[in-house]
């Protein structure tokens, strides 16, 4: 017989679902550590009484439904039902990935670890997800810098700062409101107990000499030395972006794409006549599936790759900064940022480099470190710093929000709504969506449409679908 299921037993805290913290801080490795697992013993006993133990714990597992509940969750997960038939070594790495999360969600463990589940899912997906873990009946621990996802599952919050954990119940928000309200006090009761030792200190320094007054000095010494110990909070570095856009407007036509056709493969049309326009006031964000051809549209408006048919306009004033999908992957891991920049853009001198990286708060030894030694936020850094080095006047990011923490992510909101250029991104982050987004695209089945009432219609649409198909 094969051992039974896993248990796993958790260890963190008692407090309940969310883990949360800056970049770097490795909540990852928080919960790696965080998990024992143990294998039950297998069953003994004759082969009737090991028979009827099966027998009751595919009763257990609800085996007879199996199949039905599987294949709710890879579709709300978005395989259609031709793919569940797939095998899975077909599967991309993305496809994957939700592969591994439709199983961890079909064992139903005691204690679901989630870390990043949102990185590799699409609008549509997270939103069922979210939807489906309303009714999850045991406990979920998640890591997530995705704000949204967090105030729809969150029923406590343990933030991660300073080496240690603090515990918060609610969602997201109240987190925020109460971890205000926490250093607030904590501040006001600092200051507070300085004053008073201040006024103890004085009468100490005053009388010190003074043989009548000795006792008292000696009782003011000892109350000084009962205080208890207060710190005053560590104030995080707040993170501020800001997108160099000192260049001269021109008029439209900016960016278009006309009646375009495009494909890989001939046999698998990606887009059939496409026609979009963006201009310096734009603030276009793409959603839809994976797989629908959001990257490929971006790259047919970079120019990177070139239309079967139909033809791109570009003006010739226009400079774009570009964000791949894959932007760690294409760093040089082996180098230094400075370095990095200094392949990429030579002859300058190195403190314009290490300027450059330290907007995006990639300062001192940072900087020096091999880019392979930075966590995935932090490279992410260090690729804005060498995407605005040159002074794009228009940006197209593909999934930049994928490696940042919160803070960085509501930071590249603002920088994106105080520059003066046109942006045009790919996302399903959706509290950053609404941030930055003034017009939605919705990229699917070979083609993209704008949705006139923005992400709320967006969602209302998902929604209606999940209840038409069953998925919930
Ligand atoms: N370089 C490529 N060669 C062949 N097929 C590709 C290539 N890049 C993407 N595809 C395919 O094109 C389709 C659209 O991909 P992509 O634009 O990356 O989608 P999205 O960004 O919306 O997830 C997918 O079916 C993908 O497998
Ligand atoms: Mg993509």
């Amino acid at each position: 017989m094969t051992p039974l299921p896993c248990r796993v037993f958790w260890k963190v805290t008692p407090y309940g679902k969310t883990c949360y913290g800056r970049n770097g801080s490795s909540v990852s490795r928080l919960l790696l550590a965080a998990v024992w697992v143990f294998f039950l013993p297998r069953a003994e006993g004759s082969e009737a009484a090991q028979l009827a133990e099966v027998y009751s714990k595919l009763e257990e597992i609800e085996a007879d439904k199996a199949p039905a509940r599987a294949s709710v969750i890879l579709a709300g997960l978005g395989f259609t039902p031709k793919m569940q038939q797939q095998p899975t070594r077909e599967f991309s790495g993305g496809w994957r990935m939700r592969l591994a999360l439709a199983r961890a969600l079909f064992a139903r463990p005691d204690l679901l670890l989630l870390d990043e589940p949102t990185n590799m899912l699409d609008v549509r997906a997270i939103l069922w997800l979210e939807n489906y873990l309303q009714s999850w009946p045991s406990t979920i621990l998640v890591v997530s810098h995705d704000r949204n996802f967090l105030n729809a599952i969150a029923t406590d919050i343990i933030h991660l700062h300073s080496q240690r954990l603090d515990g918060y119940r609610g969602d997201f928000e109240t987190f925020i409101k109460s971890k205000q309200e926490r250093l607030l006090n904590q501040q006001r009761e600092y200051e507070a107990q300085q004053q008073y030792r201040q006024h103890i200190q004085v009468f100490i320094d005053r009388f010190r000499y003074n043989a009548n007054r000795a006792s008292q000095v000696q009782s003011k010494l000892k109350m000084l030395e009962k205080l208890p110990e207060l710190k005053p909070v560590d104030k995080e570095s707040e993170v501020v972006m800001k997108f160099p856009d000192g260049f001269e407007k021109f008029s439209p036509p900016i960016l278009q794409l006309d009646e375009v056709d495009f494909y890989y493969d001939p046999k698998h049309v990606i887009f059939s006549r496409l026609s979009v326009s963006a201009d310096l006031e734009s603030r276009i964000c793409v959603v839809g599936e994976n797989g629908a051809g959001k990257s490929t549209m971006l790259k047919l408006l970079m120019g990177d790759l070139t239309p079967v048919r139909g033809i791109r306009h570009a003006h010739r004033n226009l400079k774009i900064g570009y964000f791949s999908q894959h932007h760690v992957e294409q760093l040089d891991l082996n180098v230094s940022a400075v370095e990095l920049l200094a392949r990429k853009f030579p002859g300058r001198p190195e403190e314009e480099y290490r300027h450059q990286l330290g907007r995006y708060g990639i300062s001192g030894e940072l900087a020096m470190r091999p880019v392979a030694s930075l966590s995935g936020g932090q490279k992410s850094r260090v690729a804005f710093a060498q995407m605005t080095m040159p002074c794009p006047n228009f940006y197209i990011l593909d999934e930049p929000t994928n490696h940042l923490d919160m803070e960085t992510i509501e930071a590249l909101g603002h920088a994106l709504n105080n520059f003066r250029g046109g942006v045009i991104l790919v996302s399903h982050d959706e509290r950053f969506i609404r941030l930055v987004c003034q017009e939605l695209w919705v990229c699917e089945k070979g083609s993209v449409t704008r949705v006139e009432g923005g992400f709320d219609q967006y969602r209302a649409l998902l929604q209606e679908q999940f209840r038409r198909e069953g998925f919930l």
